[in-house]
């Protein structure tokens, strides 16, 4: 099962057919049953999205900033050529998931969640190149805990000289694809030892990119927190919220800007983030047979960050305005 925990018993399904989205309902069902020639299948019209519920010390539930998978998922629909959902229907298919399957979610003070997947899919007999004429979106969940093995312990990560995404291509939408594309070098880097992988931008292969299924983050020695600008990145929730907690909630400075591989001594911690990988502190880099190695403890910055983002994610800290909503 990997990541999951457990399996849950109701999921969310909608179709989408003669050119509208039906309303959905909420299935035991977890199989799906559809066309041997449904795009999904073939030409990769698959998308989805990931966010999490934690249950707070008072027991109360909760997402954060479930607003910006929505807007997202919409982003990575149309790059795909699918149908856009309506926000009704996007947080109807959460809501009812997440209280359907209330007894699932991990209680307080475990470090565990559960991870929400709202995922389309195109489908239908379709056999040349084009976009499907039918569609579904589902919603499922698992409780899940920590992504990286080891908890919040530096690891190690490696460069690879393959990309997951080009320049102009799909890298900044949460479409499928891009994953398929991951797994080869990721198993690469996981039987030479490490982690997971680091990509570098698709056109220098000069700059960091991505970490994985997470997004980078450094710290300078002088205390400014810097994160990647690249059109080839997926534009992560949790790298957002880091960079508002690191300004406004710890004083720091923040960057969006190029982080060149052969400049990684300018970090003194660094890290990968992401709703899977939370706050992962990364040990050491290892670039070209070149090991460069930040710690292998947690550095003060970083843990201070993970301190903050995940007591708002569980209630203990005050989020900012409208990052949390509650399901009652
Ligand atoms: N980058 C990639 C490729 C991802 O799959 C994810 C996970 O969603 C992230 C970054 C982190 O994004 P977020 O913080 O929105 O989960
Ligand atoms: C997420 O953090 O939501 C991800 O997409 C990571 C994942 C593929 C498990």
């Amino acid at each position: 099962m990997g990541y999951a925990l457990g399996e849950t018993k109701f999921r969310f399904r909608a179709e989408f057919v003669e050119g509208k989205w039906q309303e959905g309902a909420l299935t035991d069902d977890k199989f799906i049953h559809i066309h041997e020639a449904s795009n999904v299948f073939h030409y990769g019209q698959a998308l989805f999205e990931g966010l999490k519920a934690y249950k707070t010390k008072e027991g109360k539930i909760q997402l954060f900033r479930p607003e910006l998978n929505f807007i997202r998922m919409n982003q990575s629909l149309r790059r795909l050529v699918m149908p856009e959902l309506s926000e009704e229907l996007f947080f109807k298919a959460i809501t009812e998931v997440v209280k359907a399957n209330k007894d699932d979610i991990p209680e307080y003070g475990k470090g565990q969640s559960l991870y929400i997947r709202p995922f389309a899919i195109g489908k239908g007999m379709n056999l040349g190149v084009k976009p499907s004429e039918e569609y579904i979106f589902s919603v499922f969940c698992n409780p899940v805990g920590v992504y990286f093995a080891g908890g919040l312990r530096a690891l190690d990560f490696v460069t690879t000289d393959f990309d997951r995404a080009s320049a102009n291509g799909t890298g900044q939408v949460k479409v499928a694809g891009n994953y398929a594309a991951s797994l080869y070098p990721r198993q690469q880097a996981i039987d030479a030892g490490y982690a997971g992988v680091i990509y570098l931008d698709p056109s220098t292969h000069s700059k960091i990119d991505e970490v994985g299924a997470a997004n980078f983050f450094g710290i300078t020695h002088d205390n400014v927190l810097v994160t990647p600008k690249s059109s080839s990145i997926l534009p992560s929730i949790t790298k957002r919220s880091i960079l508002y907690i690191a300004e406004h909630m710890l004083g720091m400075k923040v960057e969006e800007r190029e982080c060149l591989i052969d400049n990684i001594s300018e970090f003194k911690e660094a890290g990968a983030c992401g709703t899977a990988a939370i706050i992962t502190p990364i040990g050491s880099i290892t670039h070209k047979g070149n090991k460069h190695v930040f710690s292998t403890e947690v550095g003060p910055t970083i843990k201070k960050l993970y301190d903050t983002l995940v007591g708002i994610y569980y209630g203990d800290i005050e989020a900012p305005e409208g990052w949390i909503r509650e399901i009652k």
